[in-house]
Protein backbone atom coordinates (compact mmCIF):
# COMPACT_ATOMS: atom_id res chain seq x y z
CA UNK A 1 0.00 0.00 0.00
CA UNK A 2 1.50 3.43 -1.00
CA UNK A 3 0.21 6.66 -0.34
CA UNK A 4 0.33 9.62 -3.07
CA UNK A 5 2.53 11.91 -1.60
CA UNK A 6 5.52 12.09 0.42
CA UNK A 7 4.94 10.04 3.73
CA UNK A 8 4.85 6.53 4.79
CA UNK A 9 1.98 3.81 5.07
CA UNK A 10 2.60 0.07 5.45
CA UNK A 11 2.88 -3.25 7.68
CA UNK A 12 3.94 -3.55 10.87
CA UNK A 13 7.28 -5.20 12.09
CA UNK A 14 9.50 -2.21 12.52
CA UNK A 15 12.15 -2.12 15.32
CA UNK A 16 15.48 -3.00 15.66
CA UNK A 17 17.26 -4.63 12.97
CA UNK A 18 18.79 -7.46 12.68
CA UNK A 19 18.38 -10.97 14.87
CA UNK A 20 15.24 -12.72 14.92
CA UNK A 21 12.01 -11.51 13.23
CA UNK A 22 11.61 -8.97 9.92
CA UNK A 23 13.87 -6.46 8.65
CA UNK A 24 13.84 -2.67 9.90
CA UNK A 25 11.03 -0.88 8.41
CA UNK A 26 9.78 -4.40 6.48
CA UNK A 27 6.52 -3.44 4.58
CA UNK A 28 6.78 0.28 4.58
CA UNK A 29 6.84 2.27 1.11
CA UNK A 30 8.36 5.52 1.78
CA UNK A 31 6.86 7.93 -1.38
CA UNK A 32 8.67 10.79 -2.41
CA UNK A 33 8.48 13.43 -4.84
CA UNK A 34 11.46 14.68 -6.45
CA UNK A 35 10.67 18.37 -8.08
CA UNK A 36 12.79 19.67 -11.52
CA UNK A 37 14.48 22.62 -10.69
CA UNK A 38 15.48 25.82 -12.45
CA UNK A 39 18.30 28.52 -12.02
CA UNK A 40 16.39 32.07 -12.51
CA UNK A 41 19.88 32.77 -12.04
CA UNK A 42 23.27 31.62 -12.46
CA UNK A 43 26.47 33.70 -11.87
CA UNK A 44 29.87 31.83 -12.43
CA UNK A 45 32.22 33.68 -9.70
CA UNK A 46 35.58 31.95 -9.97
CA UNK A 47 37.61 28.83 -10.45
CA UNK A 48 38.44 27.15 -6.94
CA UNK A 49 41.11 25.18 -6.42
CA UNK A 50 39.96 21.55 -7.06
CA UNK A 51 38.32 22.20 -10.55
CA UNK A 52 35.18 23.13 -9.57
CA UNK A 53 33.68 26.28 -10.07
CA UNK A 54 32.19 29.33 -7.34
CA UNK A 55 28.31 29.79 -8.59
CA UNK A 56 25.81 32.92 -6.89
CA UNK A 57 22.14 31.10 -8.26
CA UNK A 58 18.83 31.56 -7.49
CA UNK A 59 17.21 28.32 -7.58
CA UNK A 60 14.08 27.20 -7.69
CA UNK A 61 11.66 23.95 -7.45
CA UNK A 62 8.84 23.27 -9.84
CA UNK A 63 5.40 21.59 -9.48
CA UNK A 64 7.09 19.44 -12.59
CA UNK A 65 8.78 15.99 -10.56
CA UNK A 66 9.74 12.04 -10.34
CA UNK A 67 8.40 9.95 -8.23
CA UNK A 68 10.50 7.53 -6.27
CA UNK A 69 9.25 4.71 -3.73
CA UNK A 70 11.74 3.04 -1.44
CA UNK A 71 10.99 -0.25 0.41
CA UNK A 72 12.59 -2.43 2.40
CA UNK A 73 13.51 -5.12 -0.06
CA UNK A 74 11.72 -9.02 0.51
CA UNK A 75 14.43 -10.91 2.69
CA UNK A 76 15.32 -13.16 -0.52
CA UNK A 77 16.77 -10.51 -2.68
CA UNK A 78 20.25 -9.92 -1.62
CA UNK A 79 20.99 -6.06 -3.04
CA UNK A 80 19.63 -2.90 -3.18
CA UNK A 81 17.63 -2.53 -6.63
CA UNK A 82 16.22 0.01 -8.36
CA UNK A 83 13.46 0.20 -11.05
CA UNK A 84 12.28 2.86 -13.60
CA UNK A 85 9.70 3.43 -15.88
CA UNK A 86 8.44 6.89 -17.54
CA UNK A 87 10.96 8.62 -19.38
CA UNK A 88 14.20 7.09 -20.64
CA UNK A 89 17.38 7.35 -17.80
CA UNK A 90 20.87 7.68 -18.97
CA UNK A 91 23.07 5.12 -16.76
CA UNK A 92 24.68 7.88 -15.37
CA UNK A 93 21.28 9.13 -14.15
CA UNK A 94 20.66 5.29 -12.41
CA UNK A 95 24.12 5.26 -10.66
CA UNK A 96 23.14 8.35 -8.85
CA UNK A 97 20.09 7.13 -6.72
CA UNK A 98 21.87 3.42 -5.75
CA UNK A 99 25.01 5.36 -5.11
CA UNK A 100 22.63 7.78 -2.54
CA UNK A 101 21.91 4.82 -0.89
CA UNK A 102 24.96 3.18 -0.69
CA UNK A 103 26.86 6.98 0.67
CA UNK A 104 23.52 7.07 3.05
CA UNK A 105 24.33 3.15 4.36
CA UNK A 106 27.59 4.26 4.88
CA UNK A 107 27.13 7.21 6.85
CA UNK A 108 25.02 5.98 9.08
CA UNK A 109 27.47 2.94 9.62
CA UNK A 110 30.04 5.38 11.13
CA UNK A 111 27.40 7.43 12.99
CA UNK A 112 25.21 4.54 14.63
CA UNK A 113 28.01 1.85 13.91
CA UNK A 114 26.01 -1.16 15.66
CA UNK A 115 22.38 -0.30 13.69
CA UNK A 116 23.90 0.23 10.63
CA UNK A 117 25.38 -2.93 9.66
CA UNK A 118 21.90 -4.38 9.63
CA UNK A 119 20.28 -2.31 7.37
CA UNK A 120 18.62 -4.05 5.02
CA UNK A 121 18.62 -4.08 1.09
CA UNK A 122 16.11 -1.10 -0.47
CA UNK A 123 13.93 -1.99 -3.45
CA UNK A 124 13.62 1.67 -4.94
CA UNK A 125 10.70 2.68 -7.99
CA UNK A 126 11.77 5.56 -9.95
CA UNK A 127 8.64 7.10 -12.57
CA UNK A 128 10.76 9.83 -14.46
CA UNK A 129 9.12 12.63 -15.36
CA UNK A 130 11.85 15.32 -15.96
CA UNK A 131 13.26 15.41 -19.06
CA UNK A 132 17.19 13.99 -18.33
CA UNK A 133 20.93 15.57 -18.76
CA UNK A 134 18.65 19.00 -19.78
CA UNK A 135 19.22 21.39 -16.92
CA UNK A 136 16.67 20.45 -14.76
CA UNK A 137 18.13 19.02 -12.37
CA UNK A 138 16.40 15.49 -12.26
CA UNK A 139 19.20 13.02 -11.07
CA UNK A 140 19.93 15.06 -8.25
CA UNK A 141 16.63 15.83 -7.23
CA UNK A 142 16.20 11.54 -7.51
CA UNK A 143 19.39 11.25 -5.33
CA UNK A 144 18.34 14.04 -2.55
CA UNK A 145 15.12 12.22 -2.47
CA UNK A 146 16.56 8.35 -2.07
CA UNK A 147 18.70 9.89 0.86
CA UNK A 148 15.46 10.82 2.46
CA UNK A 149 13.28 7.89 1.43
CA UNK A 150 16.39 5.56 2.15
CA UNK A 151 16.45 7.09 6.29
CA UNK A 152 12.45 6.66 6.48
CA UNK A 153 12.34 3.34 4.96
CA UNK A 154 15.26 2.22 7.77
CA UNK A 155 13.57 4.53 10.32
CA UNK A 156 16.56 6.39 11.34
CA UNK A 157 18.02 9.73 10.62
CA UNK A 158 21.52 11.18 10.16
CA UNK A 159 22.64 14.30 11.74
CA UNK A 160 22.22 17.84 9.12
CA UNK A 161 26.17 17.90 8.45
CA UNK A 162 26.22 14.36 7.96
CA UNK A 163 23.29 14.37 5.50
CA UNK A 164 24.58 17.46 3.83
CA UNK A 165 27.96 16.05 3.45
CA UNK A 166 26.35 13.20 1.99
CA UNK A 167 24.18 15.27 -0.57
CA UNK A 168 27.45 17.55 -1.96
CA UNK A 169 29.47 13.88 -2.36
CA UNK A 170 26.78 13.33 -5.08
CA UNK A 171 26.41 16.00 -7.07
CA UNK A 172 26.62 20.34 -6.67
CA UNK A 173 22.88 20.17 -7.05
CA UNK A 174 21.91 17.48 -4.43
CA UNK A 175 22.35 20.14 -1.81
CA UNK A 176 19.93 22.23 -3.45
CA UNK A 177 17.23 19.85 -3.24
CA UNK A 178 17.36 18.97 0.61
CA UNK A 179 16.08 22.19 1.66
CA UNK A 180 12.95 22.01 -0.24
CA UNK A 181 12.43 25.04 -1.69
CA UNK A 182 13.40 28.22 -3.26
CA UNK A 183 16.66 28.96 -1.85
CA UNK A 184 20.47 31.06 -3.18
CA UNK A 185 22.94 28.66 -3.41
CA UNK A 186 26.57 29.41 -3.43
CA UNK A 187 30.01 27.60 -3.28
CA UNK A 188 29.85 24.54 -5.87
CA UNK A 189 26.47 24.12 -4.26
CA UNK A 190 27.13 22.65 -1.04
CA UNK A 191 26.03 26.19 0.62
CA UNK A 192 22.26 26.31 0.90
CA UNK A 193 20.04 29.65 1.65
CA UNK A 194 16.53 28.90 2.19
CA UNK A 195 14.64 31.63 0.90
CA UNK A 196 11.03 32.70 1.90
CA UNK A 197 7.90 31.39 -0.64
CA UNK A 198 7.05 34.06 -2.80
CA UNK A 199 4.49 36.23 -1.40
CA UNK A 200 1.25 35.18 -3.95
CA UNK A 201 0.98 32.17 -6.32
CA UNK A 202 4.37 32.11 -7.98
CA UNK A 203 4.31 31.97 -12.01
CA UNK A 204 3.71 29.54 -14.62
CA UNK A 205 6.97 28.52 -16.78
CA UNK A 206 7.31 26.47 -20.46
CA UNK A 207 10.39 24.18 -20.49
CA UNK A 208 11.32 23.63 -23.73
CA UNK A 209 13.74 20.73 -24.03
CA UNK A 210 15.85 20.53 -27.33
CA UNK A 211 17.19 16.48 -28.01
CA UNK A 212 20.49 17.36 -27.85
CA UNK A 213 22.74 16.43 -25.25
CA UNK A 214 24.85 19.51 -23.49
CA UNK A 215 27.29 17.85 -21.09
CA UNK A 216 27.83 20.19 -18.34
CA UNK A 217 31.63 19.78 -17.76
CA UNK A 218 32.53 20.47 -21.31
CA UNK A 219 29.72 23.53 -20.93
CA UNK A 220 31.91 24.83 -17.82
CA UNK A 221 35.08 23.91 -20.05
CA UNK A 222 34.28 26.25 -22.65
CA UNK A 223 33.40 28.79 -20.43
CA UNK A 224 37.52 28.41 -19.17
CA UNK A 225 38.35 28.52 -22.94
CA UNK A 226 36.43 31.76 -22.73
CA UNK A 227 32.90 31.60 -24.34
CA UNK A 228 31.37 34.28 -21.39
CA UNK A 229 28.91 37.50 -21.38
CA UNK A 230 30.61 40.23 -22.95
CA UNK A 231 29.87 41.98 -19.21
CA UNK A 232 31.24 39.65 -17.16
CA UNK A 233 29.56 41.49 -13.96
CA UNK A 234 26.08 41.75 -15.06
CA UNK A 235 24.82 37.95 -14.00
CA UNK A 236 26.65 38.44 -10.48
CA UNK A 237 24.65 41.39 -9.89
CA UNK A 238 21.15 40.44 -11.15
CA UNK A 239 21.63 37.21 -9.07
CA UNK A 240 22.21 39.28 -5.59
CA UNK A 241 19.99 41.61 -6.18
CA UNK A 242 16.97 39.20 -7.27
CA UNK A 243 18.10 37.24 -3.78
CA UNK A 244 17.85 40.48 -2.12
CA UNK A 245 14.54 41.27 -3.49
CA UNK A 246 13.40 37.17 -2.74
CA UNK A 247 14.61 37.94 0.47
CA UNK A 248 12.57 40.98 1.14
CA UNK A 249 9.48 39.55 -0.25
CA UNK A 250 8.41 39.58 -4.19
CA UNK A 251 5.47 39.06 -5.20
CA UNK A 252 4.81 37.28 -9.06
CA UNK A 253 4.24 40.22 -10.64
CA UNK A 254 7.27 41.69 -9.71
CA UNK A 255 8.89 38.24 -10.96
CA UNK A 256 7.44 38.21 -14.21
CA UNK A 257 8.62 41.98 -14.76
CA UNK A 258 12.70 40.08 -14.02
CA UNK A 259 12.21 38.23 -16.87
CA UNK A 260 14.02 40.37 -19.32
CA UNK A 261 16.62 40.79 -16.71
CA UNK A 262 16.84 37.01 -15.92
CA UNK A 263 17.78 35.87 -19.70
CA UNK A 264 20.60 37.85 -19.20
CA UNK A 265 21.76 36.55 -15.91
CA UNK A 266 22.91 32.71 -16.99
CA UNK A 267 26.58 33.00 -17.13
CA UNK A 268 27.11 29.43 -18.72
CA UNK A 269 25.04 30.59 -21.95
CA UNK A 270 27.85 31.79 -24.23
CA UNK A 271 29.73 28.29 -23.24
CA UNK A 272 26.58 26.10 -23.92
CA UNK A 273 25.89 27.96 -27.18
CA UNK A 274 29.68 27.05 -27.92
CA UNK A 275 29.56 24.01 -27.13
CA UNK A 276 26.39 23.80 -29.01
CA UNK A 277 26.19 26.00 -31.86
CA UNK A 278 23.10 24.84 -32.96
CA UNK A 279 21.16 26.11 -29.60
CA UNK A 280 21.25 29.91 -30.54
CA UNK A 281 19.56 29.72 -33.78
CA UNK A 282 17.15 27.62 -31.87
CA UNK A 283 16.91 30.00 -28.71
CA UNK A 284 15.83 33.39 -31.65
CA UNK A 285 13.28 31.05 -32.84
CA UNK A 286 11.68 30.60 -29.75
CA UNK A 287 11.82 34.22 -28.79
CA UNK A 288 10.07 35.06 -31.91
CA UNK A 289 8.02 32.78 -31.43
CA UNK A 290 6.32 32.97 -27.70
CA UNK A 291 7.40 36.62 -28.04
CA UNK A 292 8.96 36.97 -24.49
CA UNK A 293 12.52 36.84 -22.98
CA UNK A 294 13.38 32.98 -23.04
CA UNK A 295 15.91 32.01 -20.27
CA UNK A 296 18.22 29.06 -19.87
CA UNK A 297 18.82 26.45 -17.04
CA UNK A 298 21.73 25.51 -15.69
CA UNK A 299 23.84 24.45 -18.22
CA UNK A 300 21.26 23.80 -20.38
CA UNK A 301 19.94 22.98 -22.89
CA UNK A 302 16.67 23.73 -21.54
CA UNK A 303 15.16 26.68 -22.06
CA UNK A 304 12.40 28.10 -19.90
CA UNK A 305 9.85 31.08 -20.34
CA UNK A 306 7.68 32.90 -17.11
CA UNK A 307 3.95 33.24 -17.38
CA UNK A 308 1.12 34.48 -14.96
CA UNK A 309 -0.84 31.25 -15.10
CA UNK A 310 -0.26 27.81 -16.33
CA UNK A 311 -3.20 28.24 -18.26
CA UNK A 312 -0.94 30.57 -20.30
CA UNK A 313 2.23 28.30 -20.72
CA UNK A 314 -0.26 25.29 -21.56
CA UNK A 315 -1.32 28.00 -24.57
CA UNK A 316 2.62 27.95 -24.93
CA UNK A 317 3.06 24.49 -25.21
CA UNK A 318 0.33 24.17 -28.06
CA UNK A 319 2.34 27.15 -30.08
CA UNK A 320 5.76 25.05 -29.81
CA UNK A 321 3.74 21.85 -30.66
CA UNK A 322 2.96 23.45 -33.67
CA UNK A 323 6.05 24.97 -34.59
CA UNK A 324 7.79 21.78 -34.58
CA UNK A 325 4.93 20.14 -36.13
CA UNK A 326 5.47 23.01 -39.04
CA UNK A 327 9.02 23.03 -39.13
CA UNK A 328 9.12 26.58 -37.50
CA UNK A 329 11.00 25.70 -34.85
CA UNK A 330 14.14 23.48 -35.23
CA UNK A 331 14.66 20.32 -34.05
CA UNK A 332 18.58 19.47 -32.71
CA UNK A 333 20.66 16.51 -31.93
CA UNK A 334 19.32 13.07 -32.56
CA UNK A 335 16.43 12.84 -29.52
CA UNK A 336 12.74 14.56 -29.63
CA UNK A 337 11.86 17.82 -28.21
CA UNK A 338 9.99 18.53 -24.78
CA UNK A 339 7.93 20.78 -24.00
CA UNK A 340 5.76 20.78 -20.80
CA UNK A 341 4.36 23.00 -19.13
CA UNK A 342 4.30 23.32 -14.95
CA UNK A 343 4.21 26.06 -12.27
CA UNK A 344 6.88 27.43 -9.80
CA UNK A 345 6.69 25.55 -6.51
CA UNK A 346 4.68 27.64 -3.92
CA UNK A 347 4.51 27.41 -0.35
CA UNK A 348 2.40 24.93 -0.36
CA UNK A 349 2.62 20.64 -0.38
CA UNK A 350 4.44 19.11 -3.60
CA UNK A 351 1.66 17.64 -5.89
CA UNK A 352 0.37 14.21 -5.25
CA UNK A 353 2.64 12.02 -7.40
CA UNK A 354 0.47 10.54 -9.47
CA UNK A 355 -1.20 13.41 -10.80
CA UNK A 356 1.68 16.40 -10.97
CA UNK A 357 0.20 19.87 -11.91
CA UNK A 358 2.05 19.27 -15.32
CA UNK A 359 0.96 19.64 -18.77
CA UNK A 360 3.25 17.75 -20.78
CA UNK A 361 4.22 17.00 -24.20
CA UNK A 362 7.08 15.20 -24.41
CA UNK A 363 8.18 13.98 -27.96
CA UNK A 364 10.64 11.82 -26.31
CA UNK A 365 10.52 8.17 -25.89
CA UNK A 366 9.37 6.39 -22.34
CA UNK A 367 11.30 3.61 -21.73
CA UNK A 368 9.83 0.28 -20.17
CA UNK A 369 10.34 -0.40 -16.72
CA UNK A 370 13.52 -2.14 -16.49
CA UNK A 371 15.94 -3.00 -12.98
CA UNK A 372 19.02 -2.14 -12.01
CA UNK A 373 20.91 -4.33 -9.65
CA UNK A 374 23.26 -3.23 -6.78
CA UNK A 375 24.42 -6.58 -5.36
CA UNK A 376 27.77 -5.68 -3.74
CA UNK A 377 26.65 -2.58 -2.00
CA UNK A 378 29.29 -0.83 -4.19
CA UNK A 379 28.70 1.65 -6.96
CA UNK A 380 27.48 0.06 -9.97
CA UNK A 381 28.17 0.02 -13.23
CA UNK A 382 26.37 0.48 -16.76
CA UNK A 383 22.83 -0.85 -15.81
CA UNK A 384 21.42 -3.78 -17.74
CA UNK A 385 18.12 -2.69 -18.43
CA UNK A 386 15.25 -5.39 -18.87
CA UNK A 387 11.33 -4.48 -20.04
CA UNK A 388 9.48 -6.31 -17.59
CA UNK A 389 6.11 -4.25 -17.73
CA UNK A 390 4.17 -1.83 -19.04
CA UNK A 391 5.14 2.21 -18.67
CA UNK A 392 3.56 4.12 -15.93
CA UNK A 393 1.23 7.16 -16.98
CA UNK A 394 3.40 10.60 -17.37
CA UNK A 395 0.66 12.61 -15.46
CA UNK A 396 -1.96 15.19 -16.51
CA UNK A 397 -1.95 15.34 -20.29
CA UNK A 398 -4.39 17.90 -20.83
CA UNK A 399 -3.99 21.25 -22.90
O1 LIG B 1 28.93 18.16 -9.19
P1 LIG B 1 28.48 17.65 -10.51
O2 LIG B 1 28.87 16.21 -10.72
O3 LIG B 1 27.04 17.89 -10.78
O4 LIG B 1 29.26 18.48 -11.59
C1 LIG B 1 29.38 18.09 -12.94
C2 LIG B 1 30.53 18.84 -13.56
O5 LIG B 1 30.17 20.23 -13.70
C3 LIG B 1 31.80 18.86 -12.76
O6 LIG B 1 32.61 17.77 -13.09
C4 LIG B 1 32.44 20.16 -13.17
O7 LIG B 1 33.07 19.99 -14.42
C5 LIG B 1 31.26 21.07 -13.41
N1 LIG B 1 30.91 21.91 -12.27
C6 LIG B 1 31.74 22.97 -11.93
N2 LIG B 1 31.40 23.78 -10.88
C7 LIG B 1 30.26 23.57 -10.20
C8 LIG B 1 29.39 22.52 -10.55
C9 LIG B 1 29.75 21.71 -11.60
O8 LIG B 1 32.79 23.19 -12.54
N3 LIG B 1 29.93 24.40 -9.19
Amino acid sequence: MTRDRDGAEGGSGMGAGSGEGPPVGAGLHIVRFAPAKLNLTLAVMGRRDDGYHSLHSVMVPLMLGDALTVSVAPQAIAGDTLRVSGLAVSPGEDNLILRAVVAVRAALALEHPRAGADLPPLSVRLVKRIPVAAGLGGGSSDAAAAIEAALAAWQTTLTPASKAAVAASLGSDVPFFLAQGPAVITGRGEFVEPLPAMQSEPPAVLLVTPGLAVSTPAVFGAFEGGARPADPARARIISENLAARLRAGMTTTALLQEAQQLAAANDLLPAAISVAGELEVFIRSLERLVGRPVCQSGSGPTQWVMYPTLADARKAVRMVRLAVARGNLPTLGDGELSAIATLIAGPTAPPPVRRGVQSDVHFGRANGPRTVHNDSGADVGAPGGSADGPPEPKGDRSR
